[in-house]
Formats: structure tokens, sequence, C-alpha cells
């Protein structure tokens, strides 16, 4: 049995590369997995790879530098299959290449937030999901005791 069996995965950046090759594997190793991107079509595909191979998969578009996106992901994960157990928060992007000199602050600030702030809104609605399922429960925290 493998270690990812029966558990729910969110995968983001999942409409290509490393994320796509990502998701097929975890369902593979059965895995229920929430599939993130923007791009509509390529995840509609994935789901029915995935799908047609006998695993579970739902997809929702959206912009990982969106906090709502964040949360309507775990949302999703929880509706759909009951919980999160996995988080693997790969979307990401090079921005525009070039020499610093030549490089626009506002491109800048977007590909920091599409690499990192993302990856703390993902987190911060992951994490009570994740340690809901786990049977923990963190003390100490006002955000937190909502659990
Ligand atoms: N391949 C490498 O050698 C390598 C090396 C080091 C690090 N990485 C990192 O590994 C991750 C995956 O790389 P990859 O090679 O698989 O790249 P990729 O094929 O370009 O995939 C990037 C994924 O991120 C998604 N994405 C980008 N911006 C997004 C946004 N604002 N909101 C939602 N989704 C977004 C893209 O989907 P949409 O365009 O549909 O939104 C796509 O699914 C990236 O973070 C990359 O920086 C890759």
């Amino acid at each position: 049995m493998s270690a990812l069996s029966n558990k729910v995965a969110i995968i983001t950046g999942a409409s290509s590369g490393i994320g796509y090759a990502t998701a097929k594997l975890f369902a593979r190793e059965g895995a229920s997995v929430v599939v993130a991107a923007r791009r509509q079509l390529e995840l509609d595909a994935l789901v029915k790879e995935i799908t047609q191979a006998g695993g579970h998969a739902v997809a929702l578009t959206g912009d990982v530098k969106d906090e709502a996106f964040a949360k309507a992901l775990v949302e999703l994960a929880i509706d759909r299959f009951g919980g999160l157990d996995v988080a693997f928060n790969n979307a990401g992007t090079m921005g525009d290449m070039g020499a610093t000199p030549d490089v626009l602050l506002s491109s800048w600030e977007d590909t920091i937030k599409t690499n990192l702030t993302s990856a703390f809104l993902c987190a911060k609605y992951q994490l009570p999901a994740m340690l809901k399922r786990a049977g923990v429960t963190p003390m100490g925290f006002n955000t937190w005791q909502a659990l």
C-alpha cells in the first residue's frame, strides 16, 4: 500500500510540467487530487486522464496570488474528498528575463507574489485543514482556535 493511498492532495501549477506529472503520479499512488492553475483546458485534460485511469481528481482554475483562491482550494478538497493531507504548492514562474536594470518593479513584484507569497497564502489555509485531519489541535494562536 502506498503512502498516498486514500490521501487528499492539493497540487498547484498542475496545468503543465512538474505539477501535471505530479498529479498523475499522486493519483496513480491512490491519492485524490485537487489540481489548480489558470488554464482551464489543460486542467480539464488532466482530470480526464486521471479519472479515465480510475483515479479521483477535481480542478479549480484561478490565480495563486489571490487569497480567495487559496481558501477555495482547501474548501473544495474538504467538500469533494473530506479533508486535506498533502499540499504541493508548485505553481511558479521564471518571470520576465532580462538584465536587472531592464526589469520593471511591477514584474519583479509579480514574480515574488507568484513564487513566494502564493506558498504562504496556500499554507495559511492548508495547514489548519491538514492538522485537523491529522488530529492535531494547535493552541495559542487565536486564528487557529476555530479548528
Ligand atoms: N523545471 C525546472 O527545471 C525547475 C527548476 C527549478 C524550479 N522550478 C519550479 O518548479 C515549478 C514548476 O516548474 P515547471 O517546469 O513545471 O514549470 P511550468 O511547466 O511553467 O509550470 C508552471 C505551473 O505554474 C502555473 N502557474 C504559474 N503562475 C500561476 C499563477 N499566477 N496562478 C496559478 N498557477 C500559476 C502554470 O499554470 P497556468 O499558466 O495555467 O496558470 C503551470 O501549471 C515552478 O515553480 C518552477 O519555478 C522548475
